[in-house]
């Protein structure tokens, strides 16, 4: 906990999420909402307790790296859990001053910094539980992203959200194929990354989006093993060795540093 000081009064928060604004998370700060129009609604709070459940409910001793944290919605659910340290990183200023705002208006002790998923190797530092969540389809290189948090920063758990698209199938493929069947390709379930050249929703940072078998694929395939798929966009994972030849070929490998 934060030591005590004096509690906002509501016009304060009010006028302090005003200027913070506009905000992705809407949270609810003192009785002040942060997002009311939100296109989602109640986001993330609604899709959090989706899943909720399949996260461990005492966190005490454990550290957790919230990455993309945003106005820190997931950081403070960890925070509220008794996790001993809580690191929330995002590349956007402007949602970092707004998750350390949220954060003192709940009194909750979370350390914010600007950094980007692709600089997490700078941190020097392994946590029990990395988020990654609504991330992966804003990256233009999304399996570097989770090359370098196996990499770098995860110990043990990861929680890994992302949107999808296309069929929600997962099909039993072979090892390997011949190069004159192309059949597979044509499978609804197949792994498919669909690149998204303008934007999508309005928005020039969704570079890539996958189908759910996709997700599970990429996810594998960075060296995480999928322990709980609680909700269609939701994947909760142990970090196992990487499959041979795989990982991050930067900054690691190659390298002088
Ligand atoms: C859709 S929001 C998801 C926020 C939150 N994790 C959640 O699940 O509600 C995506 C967030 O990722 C951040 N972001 C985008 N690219 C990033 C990068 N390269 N490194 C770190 N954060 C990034 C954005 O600034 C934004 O806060």
């Amino acid at each position: 906990m934060i030591p005590t000081r004096k509690p906002l009064d509501v016009e304060e928060i009010r006028r302090r999420v005003e200027a913070l604004g506009p905000w992705f998370h809407n949270l609810d700060l003192g009785g002040v909402r942060t997002a009311p129009g939100h296109f989602l609604y109640d986001y993330p709070e609604q899709k959090w307790r989706r899943f909720a459940h399949a996260l461990p409910a005492d966190l005490s001793g454990r550290s957790v790296l919230d990455i993309g944290c945003n106005a820190g919605f997931h950081a403070m659910e960890m925070k509220r859990r008794g996790a001993a340290r809580v690191l929330g990183i995002d590349s956007d200023e402007r949602y970092l001053a707004q998750a350390r705002f949220a954060a003192e208006v709940n009194g909750l002790d979370i350390e914010f910094r600007p950094l980007s998923v692709y600089d997490v190797g700078s941190l020097g530092e392994r946590f029990d539980i990395v988020l990654l969540m609504g991330v992966l389809y804003h990256l233009r290189h999304p399996l570097l992203a989770l090359d370098l948090v196996h990499e770098h920063v995860a110990r043990d758990l990861l929680v890994f959200q992302c949107m999808q698209r296309g069929s929600p199938r997962c099909e039993a493929l072979e090892e390997d194929y011949d190069f004159y069947e192309t059949w597979p390709f044509e499978l609804p379930g197949f792994p498919r990354l669909h690149f998204i050249e303008r934007r999508y929703a309005g928005d020039p940072t969704n570079w890539w989006v996958p189908n759910r078998a996709c997700s599970a694929a990429m996810l594998r395939s960075a060296g995480f093993e999928i322990l709980d798929h609680p909700e269609e966009e939701v994947f909760i994972c142990r970090r196992v060795a990487a499959p041979s030849g795989a990982g991050a070929v930067y900054p690691a490998r190659g390298s002088a540093a």
